[in-house]
């Protein structure tokens, strides 16, 4: 189905380390921040391991994580599995974002985390997430900057590759997983959201400072919250937040009160 089939334990590992823990905490408050309190019916697309999903639901958010991958789903239906008291409020779909068995403008946020990377372009995909967003509601898109590529090489040494990729211009360039990956600007995803008739909101920079480290930078809980708050801070601004490793765009369909 998708290469994340064999990818789901390097993805976990990931995910359990200090980048991928910062990155996590980063989306989250963002969405909490934008979130209303009353529970959200959100669908969270390519849900991977279900790290957000599961996070959403905790919160008291009705997610329905959505992922063609059967063994990323597995995982997720194994952690959920270990969270009993959030089953209530989740549901799993094997399903990409081509073929989402929705067909309205149903949630009030929907996800699209860490997925368009491995996309050809965004402008199909955008559509379709665009089309589920209730009025009112949010589409969170969390995407590699391609402005940035080129960064992480050069801050890990690898000067040759470094030069090359920004010399070059390139919009791919190699991912965690080792696969190659797309980078999108959030002005050009921006510009995709309003298109379908959604208005964007102040775009993020994430993993700024942080995204050089491999994942066996296992920050302690006081390391860990100076490294959050100061990505935090940094993420709203340029020229820092032009320099992340991700993106994160939000975009509001007007309407429904909001
Ligand atoms: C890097 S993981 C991100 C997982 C999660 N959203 C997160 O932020 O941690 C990418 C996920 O996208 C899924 N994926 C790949 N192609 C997809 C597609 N066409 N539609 C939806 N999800 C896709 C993969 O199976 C994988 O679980």
């Amino acid at each position: 189905m998708t290469g994340f089939d064999a990818a789901g334990a390097a993805y976990a590992a990931h995910c359990a380390g200090g980048r991928g823990r910062l990155r996590h905490d980063l989306v989250e408050r963002r969405l909490l921040a934008e979130l209303p309190e009353r529970y959200a019916r959100i669908l969270d697309v390519g849900c991977g391991t279900g790290e957000m999903t599961l996070r959403l639901a905790a919160v008291g958010h009705h997610v329905t994580g959505a992922d063609p991958s059967a063994r990323m789903l597995a995982v997720t239906a194994g952690r959920l599995a270990a969270r009993p008291e959030l089953a209530v409020r989740v549901r799993l779909v094997e399903a990409g974002v081509d073929s989402l068995p929705f067909d309205r403008a149903q949630f009030d946020v929907v996800c699209c985390h860490g997925v368009l990377m491995y996309l050809g372009a965004p402008d199909e995909a955008v559509a379709r997430l665009a089309r589920l967003v209730a009025p009112g509601g949010l589409l969170s898109v969390l995407a590699k900057n391609r402005t940035s590529i080129g960064v992480r090489e050069a801050l890990t040494g690898d000067y040759e590759a470094a030069r090359r990729l920004i010399g070059s211009g390139a919009d791919t360039s190699p991912g965690n997983l080792g696969l190659d990956t797309r980078g999108d600007t959030a002005e050009a995803l921006d510009r995709l959201t309003a298109r379908h008739g959604l208005v964007p909101l102040p775009w993020q920079g994430l993993r700024i400072f942080h995204d050089h480290l491999d994942d066996t930078w296992a920050p302690d809980q006081a390391v860990h919250e100076a490294a959050l708050e100061l990505e935090w801070t940094a993420s709203w601004r340029s020229p820092y937040r032009d320099m992340g490793h991700l993106v994160h765009t939000l975009a509001r369909r007007p309407g429904g009160g909001a």
